[in-house]
């Protein structure tokens, strides 16, 4: 309960209407600007998210906004970004996924501006950890400082780090996160920062990155190798007109799945049997035609 009420340094989404709503931290004493008139922090501290609040001053402005305790994906859309950042069906996908969960270490790369590294540290705590790496300063200086203001700095680091070239030292990790222009060339890499059966996902805008990663993929003996689109349809909801909204996003990404496997040969079923020979269903081994176990 105490956590429903509105703390200094809390994150809250301010919302005036569909269009104009801002995710702002709580400072005491200080105020949020709007062309509608000035929220003044302190009349919303001691509240609870989901209460209203007037801008001031109340005679001239007295505008009504909404405080809302921020969801993972209003992080995501009002992030200040310099990246195409992932939307957050796509993130409900890949959390689903590649069961990053409480607890879950991560390998990250790019974190661009550091809306999804925000929402998989929200995922991981309390005890987990999110690693992320970018190749640009400018982008690891923004994802920190998204990071930061999410409040998730214990359960996130953000490092210069070239996934597909530096050794960064990690193993056993649970999951790798890819959205990166190359992600194929990092696949070989980064296999051996994950544990057996740990899970991997790449986004990529083009089906042509998907068709590369997939074949790298295979080729370092990864299994259940799967890629996804998801269309999101928003619907508009009136009295009479109720259909889906004329204008929708057409395409975000593909997402591509993998798990890491033990890469073992098959001493028993390495390849088909030929004509004449058999195969012992209880035994296992095949026999050639003289009964002799094929090794
Ligand atoms: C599309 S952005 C990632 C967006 C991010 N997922 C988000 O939600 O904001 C791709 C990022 O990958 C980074 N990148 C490209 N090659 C890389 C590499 N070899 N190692 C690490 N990061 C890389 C780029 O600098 C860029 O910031």
């Amino acid at each position: 309960m105490e956590d429903d009420l509105i703390k200094p340094n809390d994150l809250i989404y301010l919302i005036l209407d569909t269009r104009r709503r801002w995710l702002v931290k709580v400072e005491e004493g200080r105020e949020f600007q709007t062309h509608k008139g000035t929220v003044k922090f302190d009349d919303v501290i001691g509240k609870p998210f989901g209460s209203v609040v007037f801008s001031q001053p109340y005679e001239s402005q007295g505008y009504k906004f909404y405080v809302l305790k921020p969801l993972p994906s209003d992080y995501v859309i009002y992030m200040s970004r310099k990246t195409q950042i992932i939307y957050p069906e796509d993130a409900g996908l890949i959390l689903m996924y590649t069961g990053i969960s409480p607890g879950s270490v991560v390998i990250e790369a790019g974190c661009g501006s550091g809306a999804l590294t925000c929402i998989l540290g929200t995922y991981v705590r309390p005890n987990g950890h999110i690693f992320s790496y970018d190749v640009r300063k400018q982008s690891l200086r923004k994802a920190k400082n998204n990071v930061l203001k999410a409040g998730l700095s214990d359960f996130v680091s953000i490092e210069y780090g070239d996934i597909v070239i530096d050794d960064l030292g990690h193993e056993n990790v649970d999951s790798i996160v890819l959205d990166m222009p190359q992600p194929w060339m990092a696949i070989e890499k980064v296999k051996q920062y994950l544990k057996l059966s740990g899970t991997l996902v790449s986004f990529s805008p083009a089906i042509e990155q998907v068709k590369k990663t997939t074949l790298a993929l295979r080729e370092n003996a990864f299994y259940e190798i799967n890629t996804y689109e998801l269309i999101k349809r928003k619907f508009q909801v009136k009295s009479n007109a109720t259909h889906p909204e004329v204008r929708m996003i057409g395409h975000t990404g593909y997402m591509t799945f993998a798990r890491k496997i033990q890469d073992m040969k098959n001493p028993y079923r390495e390849r088909k049997p030929k004509q004449k020979e058999y195969v012992k269903l209880n035994g296992m081994p095949f026999r050639d035609e003289n009964g002799s176990i094929i090794k």
